[in-house]
């Protein structure tokens, strides 16, 4: 079965970064708007009877994005796609794993099935908020983890006296996976979410003082767990000198301030949704692309083998 490599638009230097690894060109296909914002997608690309990789993570505007992936898997599918695999390092809604009250939807269920039902035969994505999302799938996940690259980094450079922070209860795992790579204590900030933007650290379990923080997580979005917990872990006498660890660097909203906000001697993330460039932040970055198209090969091995 012949392998394609496309991208969509919410990320074409990733597919572009991955297609380079691969050895390959990107598969051809447009996408563009009707004038009432609907969206015109199409496959240029001879699919028929090949095993096909779309690349769209869905960072902002997330909907958008989520919507044109559909119509990009129905185009493959109908064009005579033997297989379709969407790459989705940034999955979306995936922090709507449960209904914190009856009036809530299972917004990550509605998406997995959104994708499933435009014709996806596999998933590979990367860092899921919880690795309980995979259950909301019917089809195959490949669940990739940049914890590993970023580790890495983080060994060449953390200070002696670093502790390894969750900003919150959801990140302890991923804090705890992190101390044993690195071999350095662990400290949890327990935070309170007033709103999708606001958030309040209102206690903090470990031994930071005079510590450097690295506090690392899924994602950071508006920035506003991080910049809670950083005033938190400073009252608490950790030294000002923190360094941010998360895959997913959406930086919505007040992200630029909040961090610019915080003493920050570094942010470090991965490029699995774009980064504006000229960022007023001491950036780091690892690209997942190496790790994409190791995974998509040997995807691409086991259907040849099969
Ligand atoms: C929440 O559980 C996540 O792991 C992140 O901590 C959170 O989504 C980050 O959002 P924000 O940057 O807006 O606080």
């Amino acid at each position: 079965m012949r392998i394609i490599l496309m991208s969509g638009s919410s990320h074409p230097t990733l597919g572009a970064a991955i297609a380079n690894v691969l050895g390959m060109q990107l598969g051809q296909c447009v996408v563009d708007h009707f004038p009432d914002g609907e969206h015109h997608v199409e496959v240029a690309e001879d699919v028929r009877g090949g095993d096909v990789y779309l690349v769209q993570p869905l960072g902002p505007p997330v909907d958008a994005h989520l919507m044109e992936l559909l119509l990009l898997v129905d185009a493959c599918r109908r064009r005579g796609a033997a297989r379709v695999t969407a790459v989705v390092p940034y999955l979306a809604y995936a922090r709507h794993d449960r209904r914190e009250s009856g009036r809530e939807p299972l917004g990550a269920r509605l998406v997995a099935d959104l994708i499933r039902a435009a014709g996806v035969d596999r998933l590979i994505t990367l860092d899921l908020h919880s690795p309980a999302v995979e259950g909301c799938f019917n089809i195959p996940v490949e669940h990739l983890s940049a914890m590993p690259l970023l580790a890495e980094h983080l060994r060449q450079t953390a200070a002696p006296n670093s502790v390894i922070v969750s900003p919150d209860l959801g990140a302890v795992k991923r804090a705890e996976r992190y101390a044993a790579i690195l071999k350095l204590p662990v400290a949890v900030v327990h935070k309170r979410r007033m709103s999708g933007s606001e958030v309040k650290a209102h206690n903090i379990t470990g031994d930071v003082k005079g510590c450097a923080p690295i506090l690392v997580d899924d994602m950071i979005s508006t920035a506003g767990t991080v910049q809670a917990a950083v005033q938190a872990l400073l009252e608490a006498g950790c030294i000002p000198e923190v360094t941010v660890v998360a895959t997913h660097a959406l930086l919505v909203g007040s992200a630029f301030e909040r961090l610019q906000s915080i003493p920050l001697r570094r942010l470090l993330t991965t490029d699995s949704v774009p980064r504006p460039d000229g960022l007023p932040l001491p950036v780091e970055g690892v690209s997942i692309a190496p790790l994409v198209a190791r995974s998509i090969q040997s995807l691409h091995k086991g259907s040849q083998d099969a």
